[in-house]
């Protein structure tokens, strides 16, 4: 296995940056392929934690080359940062980060319009957005004006560009009653940002390339999660990229062949973070324990997740979107201490019931559950299936079964050894 893609199978928050981070021990190189600050990965080593926004999360392994592809929006001021975090922790992103000229730049205009936008929407109309400007880049990348990171080296040329697409925004800053940012602290910003993110630059699509040629491993980490994928997810509110695994192809410009396995990674209850359909959330005391329990609230935002029972249908379309081959389970041990434990394993919809996920009218479908028996034990150190209490390793089996897809990985708590591995992402 040289070419392996992981991505999230719900809403997002999966725990991406632990199993990317934890199967790259043996990677040499982990991609990112779409989003942008948007997405939050924390990662857990020792007693440290470390939240990544837009380097993949396979910076904390020394040996790994990290690559942000051309399908991500890049928000210069954010990446800076992390650098600079990185490097305060003794991680080194000279000659290991490699970001493509070819994606796209997040500037002020698109922060503004994404907050404003928000802040005048009225109730179900909202999206919820992490406010970090990625659906106007998104916007501008679409209408041919956005401007790409390799563009940089050309400032003068830049101006002109950003000059342009400021006419552009103008009128829905001015409906949208904001102010629009000054072309001359945009350009003072992007010159003292430049020359630390140029040194960076490269056509990672040839990187990549390059690598899988060489038979190196490779890792593609998907950002969100299918159920909030542009074209796959619960439309209109979704992000602006493509989360699901097809994504790794088009953002990181790899031809399917190349693609040799794609995992997902679920939790094992559900959350979501912002607005729209959320069948199976939990409002009540125990949607609270998970909340608590689990520490949902969004690493970008700080925001409460909203929290729910796992939605069988739901991973079943995650894994007939993704191809899926293989499901990490995250999270286990939150489900601790829980008499019963609900599970979502059709819908009954206006046509009558179905065990498939139906994305189309969501709002209008009923979950119908299932009860398992819960575990009082705790999980930490269970390092085997073996060692897990009956009842939760029956659960595990009983997902695996009913998804129809075999469980790499169940992870019982948030550090690298609290995690039970059944088969090697590349083996
Ligand atoms: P945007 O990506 O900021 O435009 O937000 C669109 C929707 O995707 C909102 O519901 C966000 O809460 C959600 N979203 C974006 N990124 C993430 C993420 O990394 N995890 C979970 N939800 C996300």
């Amino acid at each position: 296995m040289s070419a392996v893609v992981i991505v999230g199978a719900q809403w997002g928050d999966e725990g991406k940056g632990k199993i990317v981070d934890l199967y790259t021990e043996s990677a040499d190189v982990v991609v990112r392929f779409a989003g942008g600050p948007n997405a939050g990965h924390t990662l857990v080593v020792g007693e440290e934690k470390i939240v990544v926004r837009l380097v993949p999360s396979g910076i904390l392994r020394p040996k790994a080359r990290c690559v942000m592809a051309q399908g991500m929006v890049v928000d210069p001021a954010v990446l800076v940062g992390e650098l600079d975090t990185l490097a305060a922790r003794g991680y080194t992103t000279q000659g290991r980060l490699f970001v493509s000229d070819l994606s796209h730049l997040i500037l002020p205009y698109h922060r503004l319009v994404d907050g404003l936008r928000e802040a005048a929407a009225s109730d179900g109309q909202k999206i919820g957005t992490t406010k970090r400007g990625i659906g106007p880049c998104y916007e501008d990348k679409a209408a041919r004006r956005g401007i790409r990171v390799g563009e940089l080296s050309d400032l003068n040329d830049v101006e002109e560009k950003i000059n342009r697409a400021l006419l552009a925004w103008k009128p829905v800053v001015r409906e949208l009653g904001g102010e629009m940012p000054e072309i001359g602290a945009i350009m003072a910003e992007l010159r003292a940002l430049a020359p630390r993110i140029l040194p960076l630059v490269a056509d990672t699509s040839a990187l990549v390339d390059a690598a899988i040629r060489r038979r190196e491993r490779v890792m593609f980490e998907g950002a969100q999660g299918t159920l909030l994928d542009l074209d796959h997810g619960t439309y209109p509110y979704v992000t602006s990229s493509t989360a699901v695994a097809g994504g790794a192809c088009v953002g990181a410009g790899v031809g399917p062949t190349r693609i040799n396995r794609v995992l997902g990674i679920t939790k094992g209850y559900a959350t979501r973070v912002g607005e729209g359909p959320f069948p199976t959330e939990l409002s009540d005391a125990i949607g609270e324990r998970l909340r608590v329990a689990g520490g949902e609230f969004g690493s970008v935002t700080g925001r409460p997740r909203r929290t729910g029972w796992i939605d069988l249908p739901a991973l079943r379309y995650a894994a007939r979107v993704n191809g899926l081959d293989g499901l990490a389970v995250t999270k286990l041990d939150v489900l601790s201490g829980l008499d019963t434990i609900e599970v979502c394993t059709a819908y009954d919809t206006p046509d009558g019931r179905t065990t498939e996920f139906p994305v189309r009218h969501v709002g209008l479908a009923k979950p119908v559950y299932e009860t398992w028996p819960g575990w009082k034990e705790s999980l930490t150190g269970a390092k085997t299936m073996q060692d897990l209490p009956l009842a939760a390793r029956n659960y595990v089996l009983y997902l695996e079964a009913a998804i129809g897809v075999p469980i790499f990985l169940v992870s019982v708590g948030p550090r690298r050894d609290e995690t039970i591995v059944l088969r090697d992402a590349f083996g």
